[in-house]
This record gives C-alpha cells, structure tokens and sequence, in this order.
C-alpha cells in the first residue's frame, strides 16, 4: 500500500538538473516537501502532472516600494525621470494617502507577483509622514497574505531622517509597530555628516530592537557619494555582515578603480547583502550626463564575482520613478543580463539566482526556501527547460504552490497558424 499525501507534483525537470536527467515528482504534505524522487511510490489527494515543466523554488521579491506601486501619474507624470522629481511627485501623492489606498494598490502587486511566481517579498514603506499612513498599510498587508505571501517591511525614511525634525523618532516608533529592518537613505541627508549619522542611527536600532537593515545606500551619480564605505565599516564593527543589505549603490559604478577595489575588500569582509534593481536605475542614473552616459548600476559582475551576495529587485511598478514594470522578476533578470553584461552561461544562471536563492538569503530566510525534503512547499513550475531559457522567453509561470497549496495557475499564450509559414511569400 502506497502512502497518501495532500499533494504530489509529477514528472517535474529539477532546476540544475541535465537536459537529459529523469523527471521528477514532488510529494508534499502538512505544507512541508516530503519527497523528491523519480516515480514516487505515494498517492496524492491531490496530484498535478507538470509533463516536463522546469521546477523552481519561488522567486523572491528583495526591493520593492508597494506604498507607492500602481500611482504612476498620479498627480502627474516624471517628465524628467530623475529620482528627485519622482521623491517630489510622491511628496504629493502622499497628502492623499489613505490606509485602503495602499492596502488595494499593495495586494494587486503582490497578487500580480504570486501569479509570476514571486512568494517572499521585501518591501520599504515610506516613514517619512507623521501618520504612519504607509507603514500601518503595509503591516497590515503582511498579516492579511500571510497564508500565500511572506512580506518583509522596511521602516525607510523616504526624506531622510534627520532632514526634518522627529524623523528619527519615527523610525524607532516604526520599530515599535513592527517593522522588520531599519532603512535609511544616507545620501538624501543634508550632508554628508547627516548622512553617517544616519546610518550610525539605523545599525543602533537594529541592534537594540533586533532586526534587519536595508539602506537606500548611494542611489545616486555622484562619485563622492560613500556611504557604502559607512554601511560596511558598521556591519564589520557589529558582526552583522549577514543581516545587512545594501540596496541600490548605483554611485559604486562611478567610483574611479582605485577606491572600488579597495571598497570591494572592504564589503567582502563585512559580508553584505546587496540588491541592484535594474530596471529603475537604468532609466532613473545617468540623466545628468551627455556621452558617455553611465549605466547607473552597481558593480554586479564584479561583486557576484567575489561572491558576494547580490540579488535583484523590481524596485517599483508603476510609480513616480518607474512607470513601467509588472513585477515579472524574469523581466528584472533580463535586464540585469543586459545592463551588467552578465552573458557568460554561468553569468546567466547567476542571474537567476539573483531572483531566488540570493534573494533567500538577503531576506534571511535560512531555513525556509529550497526544494528539499523538510523544506516549507514553496514550488513553481515554467513553461520552459532550464535558468537560461527562462530568462530568455520571460518563461511562463505556469502552477504557483504555497504552503503545499495550489495558489494561482496560468496557460502559456498559444500561437495558431491559419496558412502554412512556407507558403507565405
Ligand atoms: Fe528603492
């Protein structure tokens, strides 16, 4: 007699495993993966044959803002696509925030995310009004996905935190309700003594309330804009390296080499997570040059290079900075193939690591991703054979399981002829 269990998945191709390999099944249970094998000898209550489809852990989401997702436009366009233009526009747009607002926008991102196969998600949420307005939103989004969709909050001080008076007290008060890691945003302080502070501020609280850190850090052309350098000597100093991120660093594509290298040691030592978002900074950098034109990326290839963690994030979808983007993660990998030169075969799986297990780790979700047996069943499967092709076709997320639970299935776009393509002249 064969055992039975909630659910089996059947004849999935492993991710890493040879064109050639045997397909395998994957049986799960309690919300938990049970087994992984060719043919497995159990029952599902529930079974879903996959005929072949590439098998993934999920994609995580490392850098979004859902307060402000779905606004683009609202109350008018970033005509100039700068990152200053769009922190004015959002100024705006926040005078008319209200708790359902954000809650309606975030959960249509998130669920335009599950469906692509996007399950953990880290989001900044803007502390910089005194009501607290996005931040409630979004730890109340946390509660409510719960079930289907792991959300991390960042408390971030969109305005920097000690640019106006009880924004520092804010952010500790943003601990308190429940934030899980501290942000900052060094390189929008007022000066550069602000802005060490700043981060000096950000480590002190999470230390003292015991959580993560994710610093806006150098998001900016400016080549004089070294905050990395504070973000690694505080981790280096507090052994905090692993719970640390650094997101965006776009300045670190304009340091001359010889502070680069010297800054690589010095983030090697520390480390540190960073998250490069693609999407928006191509776009949102390089706008005060002529030609050449800077890429406006961090230093991907060469951080990846040196092992350090990098993943990649959407950062935005439809806002005053960005508006474009659907939350398609293979999207962001694409670019990132582009924008950082990534091309080599083991730069292209890289690529997609970026959007899954190096996001794993820059959320600290040790223990809580993979496909293995004892793993929660965090599982999706693409319409496609391995990471490279993927990447390539924007590959179809076919079924998306959570928690051991079916959550969202999509049919791959067909495409009928109606004459035979020979014949066509
Ligand atoms: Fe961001």
């Amino acid at each position: 007699m064969t055992a039975t269990v909630a659910l089996v998945l059947r004849r999935g191709r492993l991710l890493g495993s040879p064109a050639t390999g045997e397909l395998v099944d994957i049986a799960m249970d309690g919300g938990y993966i049970t087994a992984i094998g060719p043919r497995l000898a159990v029952t599902g209550a529930q079974e879903i044959d996959v005929q072949g489809q590439l098998v993934s852990p999920p994609f995580v989401e490392s850098h979004i803002h859902l307060d402000s997702a779905l606004t683009a436009g609202q109350p008018r366009w970033n005509e100039s696509g700068t990152l200053f233009e769009g922190i004015a526009i959002w100024s705006d747009r926040k005078q008319s925030l209200t708790l359902a607002d954000v809650q309606e926008r975030a959960i249509a991102a998130l669920k335009m995310q599950a469906r692509q196969g996007v399950l953990f998600v880290r989001s900044h949420a803007d502390v910089s009004e005194p009501n607290f307005t996005p931040l409630k939103a979004l730890l109340a989004v946390r509660e409510a996905v719960k079930d289907w969709i792991t959300v991390q909050v960042v408390a971030f001080p969109q305005d920097g935190i000690y640019s106006s008076p009880g924004n520092a007290e804010r952010m500790e008060e943003a601990l308190k309700l429940g934030a899980d890691a501290v942000g900052g945003i060094p390189h929008y302080e007022l000066t550069r003594e602000d802005g060490v502070k700043s981060v000096q501020y950000g480590f002190d609280l999470a230390e003292k309330y015991d959580r993560l850190v994710d610093i806006h850090c150098d998001e900016i052309d400016d080549d004089q804009s070294r905050f990395l350098e504070v973000v690694a000597a505080e981790a280096i100093r507090r052994n905090m390296g692993h719970r640390v991120t650094a997101s965006h660093t776009t300045a670190f594509g304009s340091y001359n080499n010889a502070y680069a290298f010297k800054l690589m040691g010095f983030v090697k030592r520390a480390g540190i997570n960073f998250v490069a978002n693609p999407l928006i900074n191509l776009t949102l950098q390089g706008r005060g040059d002529t030609y050449p034109k800077r890429r406006g990326l961090t230093r991907v290839k060469e951080l990846w290079q040196q092992g350090q963690n990098v993943s990649l994030g959407s950062d935005c979808i439809q806002d005053p900075w960005y508006s474009l983007g659907t939350g398609n993660l293979l999207e962001v990998a694409s670019v990132a193939v582009h924008g950082c030169q990534m091309t080599g075969r083991d730069q292209l799986e890289a690529c997609y690591a970026m959007i899954t297990e190096n996001g794993a780790r820059t959320l600290n979700l040790a223990g809580n991703y993979g496909l293995a047996v004892g793993q929660p069943a965090n599982v999706i499967t693409l319409d496609t054979t391995d990471e490279i092709a993927a990447i390539r076709d924007r590959a179809t997320v076919c079924t998306v399981i959570s928690r051991g639970v079916p959550l969202v299935t999509t049919v791959p776009a067909q495409t009928t002829w109606h004459r035979d393509p020979g014949n066509l002249s």
